[in-house]
């Protein structure tokens, strides 16, 4: 019989986005790229997400990242896997590992693919708070894998005054060391301590995202210190490694899922609450320099009071910008389905400018020529 996550006939074209439905790939298969983030190059879309498998245990990685290819962003060719994980246990993307928020960005001066993700060892929970980076020639792999580290080691943030930019004290680190920190918001959550904890062996970093400046600049945005502030490092020139420059945005206010894009020159951050697989409100902030200062400016969705709370029922990962038209931006963001995680659905929907300010609203089905209208 065939499998409710395989529906239509593998020559269906499609010409809109059904947002939260099935959407199947060349093959008739549900894409299967979640937590992911779009490249275009030399003419093509490539989205590359994490693969997941069926039941709870898809919330680890067992396959790796899977990439997709389209020149219309409706109709998905499967270009297989991007990056896979590895049967030897020794490696740090071990089968088995967790393996999120992949995202891919090209480097013209190397002409290397370079991908970054937030990797937890297998079977160490959420505790290992890495990134992960790999390298690859060809824009659909396969990629290498290069590396995990905790980023920004031994480099103080550079928007913190020179007085706190110092170690633990002994009483400081045994204060910290009882704490239980889970990832969530909670009232006792020490907000200045914890990127002095980490400051020798490097900060913590889960979800994330990468951004390319007009410049050429790219940048790491990760939930750092047990996700309580994001962090947004410099990448080096190749991509590969940070820069040594990094800041600390919005301490103790948690911020998850950042994905950023950059509109008539200043930057603009959804980002969502951390409350695990469970959807909760999104946030807009807005900066006019990436380093900031930057400022929240609430939610950006627009609707019912139940699309508002949990942002149509999703958490963001990225913001694609539509090639060839000026002012147009999709919003990316899955709906998680940890207890059959291969059936989690994407949420695909226009970015609408509201008084200029990225706002989102839900529609059923839509098309790109909804941005004649919109911001024609
Ligand atoms: C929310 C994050 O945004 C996801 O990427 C994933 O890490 C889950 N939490 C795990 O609970």
């Amino acid at each position: 019989m065939m499998s409710r996550l395989k529906v239509e006939m593998s020559n269906t074209k499609y010409n809109s986005f059904r947002p939260g439905e099935v959407w199947p790939d060349n093959h008739g298969v549900h894409i299967n790229a979640h937590g992911g983030g779009i490249l275009f190059h030399d003419g093509i879309y490539y989205w590359f997400g994490e693969h997941k498998i069926a039941g709870e245990a898809g919330n680890a990685a067992h396959v790796g990242v899977h990439v997709y290819s389209s020149c219309d962003l409706y109709n998905w060719k499967d270009e297989g896997i991007a990056l896979a994980v590895s049967d030897d246990l020794k490696s740090p993307i071990a089968r088995g590992c967790i393996l999120e928020r992949p995202k891919v960005i090209f480097n013209p001066r190397t002409k290397k693919f370079v991908m970054w993700f937030h990797l937890e060892p297998k079977d160490a929970g959420y505790t290992g708070s890495l990134s992960g980076v790999a390298v690859a020639d060809k824009v659909i792999g396969p990629f290498q894998f290069l590396r995990s580290f905790r980023p920004n080691a031994g480099v103080w943030p550079e928007n913190v005054p020179a007085e706190a930019r110092r170690p633990l004290l002994a009483e400081e680190a045994a204060f910290v060391a009882k704490l239980d920190l889970p990832g969530g918001p909670l009232p006792y959550f020490p907000k200045h301590l914890l990127f002095r904890r980490d400051f020798a062996g490097g900060q913590m970093a889960r979800d994330m995202t990468l951004f390319v400046d007009d410049d050429g600049s790219a940048h790491h945005v990760y939930a750092s210190e047990a996700n309580g502030t994001l962090h947004i490092s410099k990448l080096s020139d190749d991509y590969l490694k940070p820069a040594g420059k990094f800041v600390r945005v919005f301490p103790g206010r948690f911020h998850e899922a950042p994905a950023l894009m950059k509109w008539r020159g200043k930057y603009f951050l959804i980002s969502s609450d951390c409350t695990g697989w469970a959807a909760n409100p999104a946030r807009i902030s807005v900066a006019e320099n990436i380093f900031g200062p930057w400022e929240e400016l609430g939610n950006p969705c627009l609707g019912t009071g139940a699309q508002i709370t949990n942002t149509f029922n999703s958490q963001s990962t990225f913001i694609l910008p539509v090639q060839g038209r000026a002012d147009t931006f999709i919003f990316m963001a899955d709906r998680w389905n940890p207890k059959n995680a291969i059936d989690g659905r994407y949420v695909w929907l226009p970015v609408e400018f509201r008084h200029g300010v990225p706002t989102i609203s839900w529609r059923d089905e839509w098309d790109l020529s909804f941005f004649d209208k919109a911001n024609g």
